[in-house]
């Protein structure tokens, strides 16, 4: 593994709730690499999670932010740059929920409340990350913003729900903003599009067992783990990537481009002749 690859480089990392999360796996990656953050999460989610843990192991100071709330969000990059004297180099969100999947309404039946509150918390979010940290200048040239999204953006994997709504918004925010950030600051803006993974969030998902169990049979070289999205993260945060903007970035396994396996071929074979 390459060593000091963000060594001097400084970040905002939101969305780490507990060891679980794919964000603390960055936390902890970032550390190793030579990095200094900020870790960011709700006010509950601090309470209710573990994060001061991580911010103990790390030498990172917590700050609580509402990601739908653009004065938290202000006040967590003012603090930020002060902490550390000048601008950061990284922003890492890691950031969903739905209040829908949460509650197993279906997608004919979804409340309009919950589905705006979806799209604020998974995709809006990003853009108020974004715009605050643009207004601000907060980030030095080629820097890297990086959001995870799910690739229940292009295809439908039923009990994914509003999500799958919320991440092609998520993943438009980065074209259009990478755009502009790119050309005014030489900001990077990405998407990775990540295999499903057991997180909290992960577990809210309807029949994210079968989900797991089918991806992991479809993707030729298997589901990515958190640590390993940690890892590609990390590349995106370096400067190895620096021409790298405006994508969406699939660490899956290969399962957004397979059709069907020679497994799930042979698997439906017997079945097709047990019911023989
Ligand atoms: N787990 C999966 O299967 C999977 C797959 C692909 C992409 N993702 C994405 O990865 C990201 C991280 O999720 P995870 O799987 O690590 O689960 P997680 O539950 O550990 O993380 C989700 C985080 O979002 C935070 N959050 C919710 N509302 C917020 C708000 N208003 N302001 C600030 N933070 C808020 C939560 O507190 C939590 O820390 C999400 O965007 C998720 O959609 C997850």
């Amino acid at each position: 593994m390459a060593e000091n690859l963000l060594k001097g480089k400084k970040g905002i990392i939101f969305g780490a709730l507990n060891d679980k999360s794919i964000a603390w796996k960055v936390a902890e990656k970032a550390h190793e690499q030579g990095a200094w953050f900020i870790l960011s999460n709700t006010g509950v989610a601090i309470r209710m999670g573990t994060i001061n843990e991580l911010a103990g192991k790390t030498g990172s100071m917590v700050i609580e932010a509402d990601a739908t709330s653009t004065e938290d969000l202000r006040s967590l990059f003012e603090k930020t740059l002060q902490h550390f004297d000048g601008k950061i180099d990284f922003v890492l969100h890691s950031i969903g929920m739905s209040p829908n999947v949460r509650k197993e309404i279906p997608y004919t039946d979804i409340n309009y409340p919950n589905f705006s509150k979806t799209l604020d918390i998974s995709s809006l979010s990003f853009h108020k990350i974004l715009q605050t940290a643009y207004h601000m200048d907060a980030i030095n040239e080629w820097g890297s913003v990086v959001a995870l999204t799910y690739v229940a953006a292009q295809r439908t994997l039923a009990g994914y729900n509003d999500m799958g709504d919320a991440k092609a918004l998520l993943e438009s925010i980065a074209r259009s903003f990478g755009y502009v950030y790119g050309r005014d600051r030489k900001v990077r803006v990405n998407t990775v599009s990540q295999s499903p993974t057991p997180t909290t969030a992960g577990s809210g998902v309807s029949g994210i067992d079968a989900l797991m169990d089918f991806s992991e049979r479809m993707s030729p070289l298997g589901n990515a783990t958190a640590e390993e999205a940690a890892d590609y993260i990390i590349l995106l945060f370096s400067d190895l990537t620096r021409k790298v903007t405006m994508q969406n970035l699939y660490h899956d396994g290969g399962f957004s481009s397979m059709g069907m396996s020679q497994r799930a071929i042979e698997q439906y074979q017997k079945s097709f002749e047990d019911c023989k």
